[in-house]
């Protein structure tokens, strides 16, 4: 949440930086600004609302710039508007911040007892303040900044500009993603490396609890004790391409579109061409000894949540081991048991998200093996766990994630089979059906896309409508909840999924021609207790929209519509193909409400705040 970006170098960096800011948007959308140092002072434009808000006010910025920093702002400490909008302090000290100070309001009480007077209704004004007199003591801007983050509790990514010393921009990380990226003459520093693809490959990652003084010739990095550390840079091999919308007219839909592709890279990736084995970085072992796993520990938010539900579902009968599946909200705060023989995922498409990194951290001072399913290499939940899995689903824009949740939910598929494989707990002929059938997906997701011209039709029955239901069972049950998920998220449709067993204890109340009832039945073993649940609704005079065959015929006598899936005899992989129509109807009903796809109204991509 909240993106910043800063430039030093030889070039003018106004347009630089609010192209990287574009980049960043996903990450919070409510306000921004950029600060520039230069003709010996700081210059500052700020504006609520959406980053094109601000493009007007650029102009008035000294153009020949060429240190500066940006924020795009998701509001946590005060409402979204222009005074609490980024950078902050414009007389000797500029701040950006991405996080949540937990002590600003005890700090902020004790500067307004000194006098100090704030602009903003936010908790990073405090560090503009506190750096200011700090400065009137400490000369070096570095030891000042050190000892002012001695007072800051939570999490903070923080770029500084001091007025007085020109040639340096300071960045802070503690508990929020910050990336240097290094140039030729010039520097950067963003939020996400993404922002800066344009500009270098070369990145250092900062760990928490770093400070680095960043020239135009040089990087230096030091720890919180004032010790100096080597940077260690790498070089991240991602196109600029990747980031554009490649003709489509929203990046969700781009990315749903994508799918085939990212699945079909996965399997190739993962199964050996004999067919008989697996990538050895599905099994971690130069990391984790799978075979001493007892337990199996699923964290996770959101979507990511409902990707490790597929999760359980997938490993448990695979491993014959027990598998949980808990939110990281929770989890990080409670006394579970769990010991040194129990495995935690963490599933995370940006890895960055605040909960599910304390979770690991929890789970690791707890003794457990830690491995992360993650989408974003060197962001800060992989560097934390024991091993990786990476999905290379390719960065995701679009708020509402899509394609991360395929890619999730197969690679807990992979993982499956491989660790199942190794443990004796999958014979070869289950091992070579499930492969058969993995070969087939790409293709089947194909044809469920085709049908997006229907899917986009049928949603206009829908979306007048102000709330939904969705059922499922089985391996579809948590496609249900995902599906009300990206429902509610992009169209603000209110939506809940259920378990269809769940209907009689509660739900089935809600029945009536305004609440629309969508059925996920394909025909796998359960497939006659999904019809007696619809033909309760039915009796109800319930709408029903079913996902399953076309030519259901039984579907169709019960549903008003029917959204046609393809069939694959696998429940787990079925459960991939049921969600990419489910995927489809959210952006069509988003398109026919006229709501903002990519960027819904008080989302961020990233979650870095608890
Ligand atoms: O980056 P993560 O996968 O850890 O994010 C978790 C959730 O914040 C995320 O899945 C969120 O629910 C999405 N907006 C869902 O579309």
């Amino acid at each position: 949440m909240c993106g910043i970006i800063g430039y030093n170098g030889k070039k003018p960096c106004v347009d630089l930086i609010y192209s990287g800011l574009q980049k960043l948007e996903y990450r919070g959308y409510d306000s921004s600004g950029v600060a520039v140092l230069a003709n010996d002072k700081i210059n500052l434009v700020k504006q609520k609302g959406k980053l094109s808000h601000l493009l007007p006010f650029l102009g008035s910025l000294p153009q020949d710039a060429s240190l500066g920093m940006g924020h795009t702002r998701w509001a946590t400490h005060g409402v979204p508007s222009t005074e609490n909008a980024h950078p902050h302090g414009e007389e000797r000290v500029s701040i950006v911040h991405n996080g949540i100070l937990e002590n600003y309001n005890e700090l902020k009480i004790k500067l307004l007892e000194k006098g100090q007077r704030f602009l903003s209704e936010t908790d990073s004004e405090v560090i503009v303040h506190l750096l200011h007199d700090e400065l009137e003591v400490v000369a070096d801007v570095r030891k000042a900044i050190l000892n002012i983050v001695d007072k800051l509790q939570g999490a903070y990514a923080l770029g500084i500009m001091v007025h007085d010393h020109p040639d340096d921009v300071y960045v802070v990380k503690q508990a929020s993603p910050l990336v240097i990226g290094v140039g030729e003459g010039e520097n950067f520093f963003a939020s996400d490396a993404l922002a800066l693809l344009a500009h270098t490959k070369k990145f250092i990652f900062l760990s928490d609890g770093e400070i680095a003084r960043i020239g135009k010739d040089g990087v230096e990095i030091w720890d919180f004790y004032g010790a100096k550390k080597e940077p260690n840079i790498v070089t991240v091999d991602s196109s600029e391409a990747s980031l554009e919308k490649g003709g489509y007219r929203h990046y969700m839909l781009k990315e749903i579109y994508e799918q085939p592709t990212v699945l079909a890279n996965t399997i190739q990736r993962m199964v050996c061409k004999d067919q008989n084995s697996f990538d050895e970085k599905l099994l971690c072992s130069d990391k984790i000894n799978l075979t001493n796993i007892r337990k199996v520990h699923v964290v996770a938010c959101g979507t990511a949540y409902y990707a490790g539900m597929m999760g359980k579902y997938i490993l448990e009968p695979k491993l014959e081991i027990p598998v949980e599946v808990e939110l990281a909200s929770e989890f990080r705060y409670r006394d579970s048991f769990i010991d040194d023989k129990t495995l935690i995922i963490a599933v995370t498409q940006s890895g960055e998200t605040a909960d599910t990194l304390a979770s690991i951290k929890h789970a690791k001072s707890k003794g457990c093996k830690t491995l992360a399913i993650c989408n974003v290499p060197y962001s800060s939940i992989p560097r934390e766990c024991d091993a990786t899995i990476y999905m290379e689903a390719g960065p995701e824009i679009g708020v509402a994630s899509t394609k991360a949740f395929t890619s999730m939910v197969l690679n807990f598929y992979l993982l499956g089979l491989a660790w199942g494989q190794r443990m004796g707990t999958q014979s070869q002929t289950q091992l070579q059906n499930s492969l058969e059938s993995l070969v087939k997906l790409p293709s089947l997701i194909e044809q469920a896309l085709s049908h997006e011209a229907l899917i986009s039709e049928i949603a206009g029955s829908y979306f007048e409508d102000h709330h939904c239901l969705f059922v499922g069972r089985g391996h579809q049950y948590p496609i249900a909840l995902e599906g009300a998920l990206k429902l509610k998220e992009i169209s603000y449709i209110h939506a809940e999924g259920y378990a269809g067993g769940e209907l009689k204890h509660g739900p089935i109340a809600l029945i009536d021609r305004s609440m629309p009832v969508l059925a996920i039945a394909p025909p796998l073993s359960d497939y006659e207790k999904v019809i007696s649940n619809l033909e309760e609704i039915y009796a109800r005079e319930g709408r029903i929209l079913g996902l399953g065959l076309a030519d259901d015929q039984k579907l169709k006598a019960l549903c008003s519509h029917v959204i046609p899936c393809p069939f694959i005899d696998d429940p787990a992989l079925q459960a991939i193909l049921c969600s990419v129509p489910l995927q489809l109807f959210a952006y069509s009903m988003a398109i026919h409400r006229g709501t903002d796809v990519d960027q819904p109204r008080n989302l961020a991509k990233s979650v870095t705040v608890e």
